[in-house]
């Protein structure tokens, strides 16, 4: 029997890293997958490669009304939403004194009103349909800690996990178990991105500082998208009904909880 037999899931930034592998995954456990994704031909993309247990939704969670009708559509295709996979985020980084009000209000926007608003949109119309549900949030190693460059993206990660324990407490009531995901380094085109940061502001060629965090995990290597499945499955089964308002650390022993 597959795990996520006849459910539906809508899974934010998944075109592509961490939230594709997601969708796989789901697919591959009966769900049926929205891949809500600012990228609308890299979200259609992999809708097309899912194949017909899943559909590509535009959304842009900085935005109320895109929220809103990405929902709705969701909701409407699938006939109801019952697990929520909170993704979509963005990362920068830069010293204390360089940080700029445009990035931290972008990073803001994306990581912490964006997963605030749609679980709420969500959590709204799983509480109307009266038949609970799963809401998994994006958390991270960062946010747990400071990282000296890395300021405003822990902020907001520290946000996602505080935001996971309100809710989480609020809407286990309604049969709604809010819970988090906080990986470590996950190997992909987001680290990409981060490892240009490093380079620029400490100085290292490019891949050094890849290959530096990757050295330093305890298990012996970055992580996968793919070692973070289980946890995102599993969290979404009957299984996990009594796991409410946790952060769960899936980082290869990087950092304690
Ligand atoms: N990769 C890592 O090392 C790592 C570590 C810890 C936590 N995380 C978290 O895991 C999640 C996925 O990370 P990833 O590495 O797959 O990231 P990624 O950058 O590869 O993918 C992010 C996706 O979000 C989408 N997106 C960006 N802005 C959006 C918006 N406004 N509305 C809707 N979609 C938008 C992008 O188009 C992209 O498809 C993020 O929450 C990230 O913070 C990643």
């Amino acid at each position: 029997m597959k795990r996520l037999a006849g459910k539906t899931a809508m899974i934010t930034g998944a075109a592509r890293g961490i939230g594709l592998e997601f969708a796989k995954a789901y697919v591959a456990e009966g769900a049926q997958v929205a891949i809500a994704d600012i990228d609308m031909a890299r979200a259609q993309a992999a809708a097309q490669e899912l194949g017909s247990a899943a559909i590509a939704i535009e959304m842009d969670v900085t935005q109320q009304g895109s929220i809103d009708t990405a929902v709705a559509q969701t909701a409407d295709q699938f006939g109801g939403i019952d697990i929520l996979v909170n993704n979509a985020a963005i990362f920068t980084a830069a010293p204390i004194d360089e940080i700029t009000r445009d990035d931290f209000d972008a990073v803001f926007a994306i990581n912490v009103s964006g997963v605030l608003f749609t679980m709420q949109a969500v959590a709204r119309h799983m509480i109307a349909r009266g038949e609970g549900g799963k809401i998994i949030n994006m958390a991270s190693q960062a946010g747990r800690r400071g990282e000296a460059l890395v300021g405003v993206y822990c902020a907001s990660k520290a946000a996602v996990i505080s935001l996971t324990q309100s809710a989480g407490l609020n809407l286990i009531q309604h049969g709604i178990n809010v819970n988090a995901i906080a990986p470590g380094v996950v190997d992909g085109a987001h680290w990409d991105g981060v490892d240009a940061f490093f380079a620029k502001y400490e100085r290292k060629p490019l891949g050094q500082k890849k290959k530096e965090v990757g050295d330093a995990v305890p298990f012996g290597r970055m992580g996968t998208a793919q070692d973070l499945t289980g946890m995102a499955v599993f969290l979404a089964t009957k299984e996990a009904d009594y796991i409410v308002a946790q952060t769960i650390g899936v980082d290869g022993g990087n950092w304690m909880s």
